[in-house]
């Protein structure tokens, strides 16, 4: 027998207000057909003044343990991907779990920027498999329009705030890769690539930031390194590019996500795609597609699922998941 963290409940959240890529024609020179057909994306949502991000999360988790029919105590931990946190501490995470009426075990952030909830799925899996843990709310939340400079045109149509959750529980597999569960994670970074997406702020320089990114280079490393953790995975997971159901990537541009099926050699109806209404959501675009995914009718159980993401890092990663 086999531990394997299996997907037992999902949830996403979105901020009701709706933004329209050509409410940016009123105030800075681009267009909707440039921001369309470069990134794919048509509207994005931003959360209200005062909305933050744990409050997000908080509504994206209570829609998990609904989906699960759990109650908030049959968790043991709580794992959230975020670069945008509420405060500099406490965590959001713990925020959340005060939220949801969780009175027991653990709550803890984790920052990977847009590859977040790849090393947050990996490391609630290590939890899971070292018998640290039985069931983890693993949730990717953000506010990124808290760190845009709405002057530049280069960044600030392409991000939007979510949130969206899974939650993984421990059970016994025949240790094959018809398993339900994560089957197998690859995780990557490298810091020499720090100036191509980072905010030039933070607590150590008592400043806030604003996100800056050279588009252009992240685009030239997204698709090879993307291609090559998604294989990395699929080998570990003992599966096949055949065997692959459904590729649910990080949702930054459309180019990068049809680049990137082509170079797996898989067809884009095995994709799910969610760029055009969320925008870049950075750690919850993974979750919230996830989910979404799943209202569609798109993934359903027993389905393989890759999932694969790249930012600010450079970091990336992919998780093979038997739904
Ligand atoms: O989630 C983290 C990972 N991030 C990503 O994966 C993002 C990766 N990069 C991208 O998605 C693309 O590089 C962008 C969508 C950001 C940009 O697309 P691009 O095809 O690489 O365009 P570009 O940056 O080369 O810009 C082309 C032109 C430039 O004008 P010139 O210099 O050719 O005259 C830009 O100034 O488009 C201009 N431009 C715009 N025009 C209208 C840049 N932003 C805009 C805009 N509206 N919003």
């Amino acid at each position: 027998m086999t531990r394997r963290a299996v997907v037992i409940g999902v949830g996403h959240y979105l901020p009701e207000r709706i933004v329209e890529n050509a409410e940016f024609e009123a105030s800075l020179d681009t267009s909707d057909a440039w921001i369309r057909t470069r990134s794919g994306i048509e509207r994005r949502h931003f959360a209200a003044e005062g909305e933050t991000t744990s409050d997000l999360a908080t509504r994206a988790a209570q829609a998990a343990l609904a989906n699960a029919g759990l109650e908030a105590n049959d968790l043991d931990a709580i794992v959230l991907a975020t670069s945008t946190a509420d405060l500099t501490f406490p965590s959001a995470a713990t925020m959340v779990q005060a939220n949801i009426g969780m009175t027991r075990g653990y709550a803890f952030d984790l920052q990977a920027v847009c590859a977040g909830f790849a090393y947050a799925l990996t490391n609630a899996n290590a939890l899971i498999l070292s018998g640290q843990a039985t069931r983890v709310m693993v949730i990717g939340a953000e506010t990124f329009s808290r760190i845009m400079d709405w002057t530049d045109r280069g960044t600030c149509v392409l991000f939007g705030d979510g949130a969206g959750a899974l939650i993984l529980e421990a059970q016994e597999g025949k240790g094959t890769s018809d398993d339900r569960g994560i089957l197998a994670t690859d995780l990557n970074s490298d810091g020499r690539h720090k100036d191509v997406l980072y905010v030039d702020g933070g607590v150590s320089t008592q400043t806030t930031g604003f996100l800056r990114m050279q588009g252009k280079e992240v685009f030239r490393h997204a698709i090879e390194k993307l291609a090559a953790t998604a294989q990395a995975a699929i080998d570990k997971a003992g599966v096949t590019t055949a065997d692959v159901d459904w590729i649910v990537p990080h949702q930054a541009n459309i180019r990068i996500i049809q680049g990137t099926a082509k170079k797996m050699g898989l067809p884009m109806d095995k994709v799910v795609v969610t760029v055009q209404d969320h925008g870049n959501t950075s750690a919850a675009s993974i979750p919230l597609a996830l989910s979404v995914g799943v209202e569609r009718g798109q993934i359903k159980q027993g389905d393989l699922v890759v999932t694969e993401a790249i930012g600010g890092g450079l970091a990336w990663g992919a998780v093979i998941i038997r739904w």
